[in-house]
């Protein structure tokens, strides 16, 4: 009977050390890809963090298509009214701003084809 339960307690205590082995071998595995976590840098881009980046990260900015000034207000005004962004209205227009000069069709740091 006691070896009976001295091997079971063998058995699972190896099942146990073997497991934490996977485990951290699994770990070691695991590679995340970078996250973009910051908007670009320039004016506004501090509201922008502050007012854009407490729901999500940067990158459902970054990602994307390059949007329209009407584009981006669309999707600000979602935030707002869908999902509850607490903005300051008269943080709407500089918001934009910084939008479409980063991440809009207007943007100086636009080099993707633009439908003319
Ligand atoms: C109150 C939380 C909240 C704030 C603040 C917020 N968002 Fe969002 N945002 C969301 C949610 C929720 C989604 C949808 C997530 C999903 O579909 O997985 C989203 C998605 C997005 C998307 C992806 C496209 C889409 O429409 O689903 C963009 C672009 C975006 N947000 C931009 C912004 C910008 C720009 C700001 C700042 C002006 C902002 N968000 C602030 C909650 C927020």
């Amino acid at each position: 009977m006691l070896l009976v339960r001295r091997t079971f307690w063998f058995v699972l205590s190896m099942s146990w050390l073997i497991a934490g082995v996977w485990v951290q071998a699994a770990d070691s595995k695991l590679m995340l890809p970078p996250e973009t976590a910051k908007l670009k840098e320039g004016p506004g881009a501090e509201l922008a963090t502050a007012n854009c980046l407490l729901c999500h990260s940067a990158d459902y900015i970054s990602t994307q298509p390059r949007l329209s000034r009407a584009g981006w207000k669309a999707s600000v005004e979602k935030m707002r009214q869908k999902y509850g962004a607490p903005m300051a209205p008269d943080k709407i227009e500089p918001l934009l701003d910084y939008l479409v000069k980063n991440y809009g069709q207007d943007g100086l740091t636009n080099r993707s084809a633009r439908p003319k």
